[in-house]
């Protein structure tokens, strides 16, 4: 069976067919093709709503037509097509959903809305080593913090999610009061490299707090108080800055992550999500899980961020686990905020 699946929930217009037959237990990624709008919202410090939704319409075709030729299928050939229902920016969501439900009119062939995180979160079945259920997943992106025991697919119970600001979130606002633009997370952690990661305490927010929830509203204050005190010292001081603040809030990811395997007794974490590309991260949980005897699995590192190949897998396995019916009605409604589990 051959899914299309559309990504347009934020500032990235992501196309992807994936390929599901009996024999294979995970479906294979044929071709995707991703248009990033980072450039065009560099300018105003961060995405703009509007031009973002612009954008993803005059994107999304002309990427449909290079993962088909990639593919070497041609549209008649599609099965089923997936979109992004929610969360995210309401007008970027229309454009993905409009398309995915036009072009199944055209072609008759049904649709099938799907949660953005539920994307990220089985993306890493698109690896080489994809994982097996049971596992824990930290999902860390640009608007979302949660630990999660998952079961199989659509069977996801919360572990733990962030209170206020998402990890990415902190990555991004430190980063833009560090004067290092958007999106700051993958700026800061460049400079943080040449800095020293025991420069400035900074707190690490409910880190013995006894339960798996997050907060780094508090962390971002705490770096502008820094920054401020630096004054004419900032420039001299920022990568250490940069480290200290990296520090903190991968501190807290992995011992809230080592804390819900031990709860949860399961040997295996997925990571997923944008920050889930942050190599202290990936370093630091490596090191920790190694001497547990516990499997770490991560998305491809291109496919960390919002793609559309999270989405065709999402809709193919939900479609082969028979949790999802796809539908020919077309008439379509976005969710911009949508809890996952929450069908
Ligand atoms: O999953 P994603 O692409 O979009 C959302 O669904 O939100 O995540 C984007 C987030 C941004 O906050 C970005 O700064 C962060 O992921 N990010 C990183 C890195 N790469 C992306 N944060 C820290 N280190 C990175 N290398
Ligand atoms: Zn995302």
């Amino acid at each position: 069976m051959l899914v299309l699946g559309f990504e347009s929930s934020c500032d990235e217009t992501g196309v992807a067919l994936v390929e599901s037959s009996a024999s294979q237990a995970v479906p294979r990624l044929l071709a995707h093709a991703l248009h990033s709008q980072v450039a065009m919202h560099q300018a105003y410090g961060g995405v703009v709503p509007e031009l973002a939704s612009r954008d993803h319409i005059r994107r999304v075709l002309p990427l449909t037509d290079a993962v088909m030729a990639e593919a070497g299928r041609s549209l008649e050939a599609v099965d089923v097509i997936g979109y992004t229902r929610g969360p995210g920016l309401a007008g970027a969501l229309l454009v993905g959903a409009g398309v995915a439900c036009a072009m199944g009119a055209a072609l008759g062939v049904p649709v099938l809305g799907i949660h953005h995180l539920e994307g990220h979160l089985l993306s890493p079945f698109l690896s080489d080593d994809p994982p097996e259920f049971p596992f824990v997943a930290l999902l860390v992106s640009g608007g979302h913090t949660q630990l999660m025991r998952v079961d199989g697919v659509g069977r996801y119970a919360m572990l733990g999610e962030t209170i206020d600001d998402a990890a990415g979130e902190a990555f991004d606002k430190s980063a833009k009061l560090m004067g290092l633009g958007y999106p700051g997370g993958p700026a800061l952690s460049r400079l943080a490299e040449q800095g020293d990661p025991k420069a400035f305490a900074l707190p690490r927010p409910l880190l013995r707090s006894g339960d798996l929830d997050f907060s780094f509203a508090g962390l971002k204050t705490a770096v502008l108080t820094q920054a401020k005190k630096l004054g004419d010292q900032l420039e001299a001081r920022k990568a250490d800055l940069a480290a200290s603040t990296e520090a903190a809030i991968v501190e807290v990811l992995v011992k809230k992550s080592l804390t819900a395997l031990e709860r949860t007794g399961l040997q295996r974490l997925v990571v997923a999500g944008g920050v889930g590309a942050n190599r202290h991260l990936r370093a630091q949980l490596n090191g920790e899980c190694a001497r547990r005897g516990v499997r770490v699995h991560y998305p491809e590192l291109h496919l960390c961020t919002d793609n559309g190949a999270m989405i065709a897998m999402a809709a193919s396995m939900r479609l082969a686990s028979g949790l999802s019916e796809p539908t020919r009605t077309y008439a379509f409604d976005v969710r911009p905020r949508w809890t996952l589990g929450d069908a």
